[in-house]
């Protein structure tokens, strides 16, 4: 088992390249198995959750050839529905997407139930009663969850009873080639969800709304095959954000859309870190810049564009040592605070009641052993370690690399005293 060994004291400088959306990649790769055609997908993540997606669309059918680390080329006339492997599809969130599009594609599916970090439990009801609404009948049988349409999906208007964006993914993915209007009330926002119906469009779909409210998805008969290029991924930069704050410097983020960045970058500022968005060679960047000292806040996350939970855990460790008390309100996640205790072992003082985490600033982080409990939490000890003395021990960091490309290299070139060992 890998560990990554961090040690405080580098101010942080340099340059960062963001790389694609994990939560965008993945629902556009099991997109493509709607279009039966050749697909070509561009600026994919190379973390596990996206080979272990990948390993399922070969496993149902799918030909995947890499072109280069993150371009891969799909080809998906030769899927199959309801053959994919409980053992696969158990280990991420994102086999979820293979029933909204095994159900678009053939009007029956049958999919392992989905893993991914465990944020407490993650209900898939939405999900289902949409399909429902779309005349499939939903059942569990031995660990799998099966659908089946059979006089074929039909047109629906559904009421998210919150802004799922899983649910929202796998219900456009559902219509998107059934018949008449299906309109979603209440659907997310996310950028994930802007890409994904951006992908579908280009391969003929006939979507509108994405980024609103309610998305209208008008069914088409038939998609077929495109090239298309996934969006930066807001968490990473977020993460590479809150780590400058944290141990001061100025770091440059390349391959970023400040507009996804908002609630972060607000939440930085009050914290007096200084963020700026600058054109370099022609493209859009964002300079981030802190002395390290930082004032307390307050976030209360919740779905876009609200504070997004995946950026709650990094933030945990500026909280600690800024001046002040500042809290943290989960709103999306019921056990979102797991890795609390981790920083509380290196001195943090925390405490939750229910969905809040309040934390009295002003700590002298020390460096120990601690475990990423999930991917975010895991980017969590990371930062923690870059300002704790001493050597922090960071284990069971896999659930990093679900996430998180390279974070590692990336921190390391930006003059993060951090490595990696196996063991
Ligand atoms: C996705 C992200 C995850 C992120 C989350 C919220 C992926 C692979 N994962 O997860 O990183 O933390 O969005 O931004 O993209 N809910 C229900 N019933 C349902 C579905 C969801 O009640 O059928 C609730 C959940 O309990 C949770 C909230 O809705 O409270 C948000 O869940 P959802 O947006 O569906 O998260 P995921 O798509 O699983």
């Amino acid at each position: 088992m890998d560990k990554i060994l961090v040690k405080s004291g580098k101010r942080l400088g340099g340059e960062v390249s963001v790389s694609g959306m994990k939560n965008a990649a993945l629902p556009i790769l099991f997109a493509t198995i709607l279009t039966g055609d050749k697909c070509i997908i561009d600026n994919i993540p190379p973390v596990s959750d996206i080979t272990l997606a990948l390993d399922i669309l070969r496993t149902v059918g799918a030909e995947v050839t890499y072109r280069s680390r993150t371009r891969v080329v799909i080809n998906t006339a030769g899927v199959r529905p309801c053959i994919s492997s409980y053992e696969m599809d158990n280990q991420i969130r994102a086999s979820a997407y293979l029933l909204g599009a095994e159900l678009g594609r053939f009007a029956r599916t049958r999919v392992g139930w989905p893993g991914g970090c465990n944020f407490g439990t993650r209900p898939l009801d939405l999900h289902m009663k949409g399909f429902e609404a779309m005349g499939a009948t939903m059942s569990t049988e031995g660990g799998y969850i099966v659908g089946n349409a059979e006089e074929g999906l039909h047109n629906a208007t559904v009421y998210l009873d919150v802004p799922s964006v899983g649910a929202t993914v796998n219900l456009i993915l559902a219509a998107a080639t059934t018949p008449g209007e299906t309109i979603l009330h209440n659907a997310a926002r996310e950028p994930h969800i802007v890409d994904l119906v951006n992908f579908l469009n280009l391969c003929g779909a006939d979507i509108r709304g994405a980024g609103e409210n309610d998305i209208h998805i008008h069914g088409v008969e038939k998609l077929h095959g495109t090239t298309y290029t996934i969006c930066p991924d807001m968490i990473e930069a977020g993460t590479y954000m809150t780590a400058v704050a944290a141990t001061g410097g100025s770091i440059t983020l390349r391959n970023v859309v400040p507009a996804h960045l908002d609630s972060t970058t607000a939440k930085l500022r009050e914290m007096g870190v200084e963020i700026r968005t600058v054109e370099l060679d022609g493209e859009t960047a964002m300079t981030v810049s802190s002395d390290g000292i930082l004032k307390s806040t307050h976030i209360k996350t919740f779905y876009y564009p609200g504070f997004p939970t995946d950026m709650q855990p990094q933030f945990a460790p500026l909280m600690c040592i800024a001046e002040g008390v500042s809290t943290i309100s989960e709103g999306v996640w019921a056990n979102r605070f797991r890795y609390v205790d981790e920083l509380c072992k290196m001195g943090a003082r925390i405490s939750v009641d229910g969905s809040t985490a309040t934390f009295v600033g002003g700590a002298k982080l020390k460096g120990a052993p601690v475990v990423a409990f999930d991917l975010r939490a895991g980017a969590a000890m990371i930062i923690a370690g870059m300002i704790a003395s001493g050597q922090t021990e960071i284990t069971n960091v896999q659930v990093i690399d679900r996430g998180f490309y390279n974070i590692v290299g990336k921190l390391k070139k930006l003059g993060a005293d951090i490595r990696r060992i196996s063991e």
